[in-house]
């Protein structure tokens, strides 16, 4: 047995034998910390943008890891794994770790591409010199390569805590559902005067959509809600308005915004309207099978378009969601069992036992299959790409 053990972890700590290398840099903890406080500057003697500190730190990692080990350069960094999760996600990081497995929440695929963020501290289209690197750092960065390459990078879904989805279907919210709201969505929409004068958050997609709303009639003709928190009512609750709509709308915010997450753990279908942009997952998955694309030049013509889908296609969507919702969550952490464990037992305490469980709610407790899993069940299906630089 012993000795059985012992060749076990030996060979889980052999990096000759691993498949991928996870890089535990935390470029979110830079971005949360750069722009805000007096320190830390990084690079030395400069305050660029936030993009550029995690592009270098993230480079500096990478030269680290490159002298130290021989695993970087044995695949090319093909198989070490970066996770990206700011608001632009891996538009800017280093061409040479581009080759390596982009994780992140932005899925652009358009190609070349630059920065449309309204804040400026994010801007990774902006020059920039330093002595750390020849020339303008944009050469080594965006206009290297796109944000995401639906071959060898993936979307992940961002975490959401049990608490944000309680009131969903598959939580133990006491069936059956009736969705009494055609669309929704609510959020951001910085149309304030001189908040945002060239309309660049969000694409302008929300604020046009907002007027669109005002002008069409969309809350008295169609039952479409839609706007920021005081467009809602009073005891207004997010997780109960998704439970209670058919159609939910998943719009940019200055890059990704969880709206995907929001409307598949409530089991709503998404109308994702935003061009060239992947959600999370949709490189793996059927999304049509459960989803809505609309055009960012056919705005006007939403309520058309979602008012011809037949009660059958949105059954359809619905019963698949219910099949799918658990992969867009994280369970595996302990904080996350915890509550999910304590709602089931509330909801035993409230409810008969035999009062009707809602499709989809088999999963709730359930690790199996969680965003988690997912992700490694489509890092094992890569591993031969990664490994022998085949096309998939
Ligand atoms: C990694 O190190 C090897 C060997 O020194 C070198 O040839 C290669 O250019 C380095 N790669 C990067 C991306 O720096
Ligand atoms: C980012 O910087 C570039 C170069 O200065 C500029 O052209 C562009 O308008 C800026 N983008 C945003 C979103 O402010
Ligand atoms: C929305 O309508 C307001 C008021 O008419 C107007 O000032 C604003 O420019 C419009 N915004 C968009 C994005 O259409």
């Amino acid at each position: 047995m012993r000795n059985i053990a012992t060749s076990v972890a030996a060979l889980h700590r052999s990096p000759e034998e691993a498949d991928y290398f996870y890089v535990p840099v935390s470029v979110g903890c830079l971005f949360d910390v750069y722009g805000w406080n007096e320190i830390p500057r990084w690079p030395r003697n400069i305050l660029g943008t936030r993009s550029h500190g995690a592009a270098m730190l993230q480079r500096e990692a990478m030269r680290w890891l490159n002298a130290t080990f021989p695993w970087f350069a044995r695949r090319g960094g093909r198989d070490h794994i970066w996770l990206n999760p700011h608001d632009e996600g891996a538009c800017y990081v280093w061409k040479d770790i581009w080759p390596g497995v982009m994780l992140s929440h932005w899925g652009r695929t358009d190609f070349p591409h630059a920065s449309n963020t309204a804040y400026s501290q994010d801007n990774y289209s902006l020059p920039l010199h330093h002595p750390l690197h020849p020339g303008d750092w944009l050469e080594h960065t965006s206009k290297a390569h796109p944000c995401f390459d639906p071959e060898k990078d993936l979307v992940i879904p961002a975490f959401k805590q049990p608490s944000h989805y309680r009131k969903s279907p598959y939580m133990g919210m006491v069936g059956p559902v009736t969705r009494t709201i055609f669309a929704f969505f609510q959020g951001d929409l910085r149309m304030e005067p001189g908040r945002d004068p060239a309309c660049r958050y969000s694409r302008c997609i929300r604020q046009r959509m907002y007027n669109l709303s005002k002008d069409q009639l969309w809350k008295e003709k169609y039952d479409i809600w839609y706007g920021d928190r005081k467009d809602m009512d009073s005891n207004f609750d997010y997780s109960e308005m998704l439970s209670r709509s058919t159609f939910c709308f998943v719009l940019p915010g200055d890059g990704w915004s969880p709206r995907l997450e929001d409307s598949v753990l409530h089991g709503c279908i998404p109308v994702i309207i935003m061009d060239q942009v992947q959600v999370a997952f949709e490189n793996i998955m059927d999304m049509d099978q459960f989803s809505v694309r609309i055009g960012e030049g056919e705005l006007d013509r939403i309520v058309e378009i979602l008012q011809a889908i037949s009660p059958e296609q949105i059954q359809t969507m619905q019963d698949n969601i219910n099949k799918v919702w658990h992969r867009f969550r994280y369970l595996g952490i302990r904080m996350a069992t915890l509550e999910v464990r304590q709602r089931l037992q509330q909801y035993r305490e409230n409810h008969d036992e035999d009062a009707p469980k809602n499709p989809g709610s088999e999963h709730m407790v359930s690790r199996q299959d969680d965003a988690f899993d997912t992700i490694i069940q489509w890092l094992h299906y890569r591993m031969p790409f990664v490994h022998k630089a085949t096309k998939q």
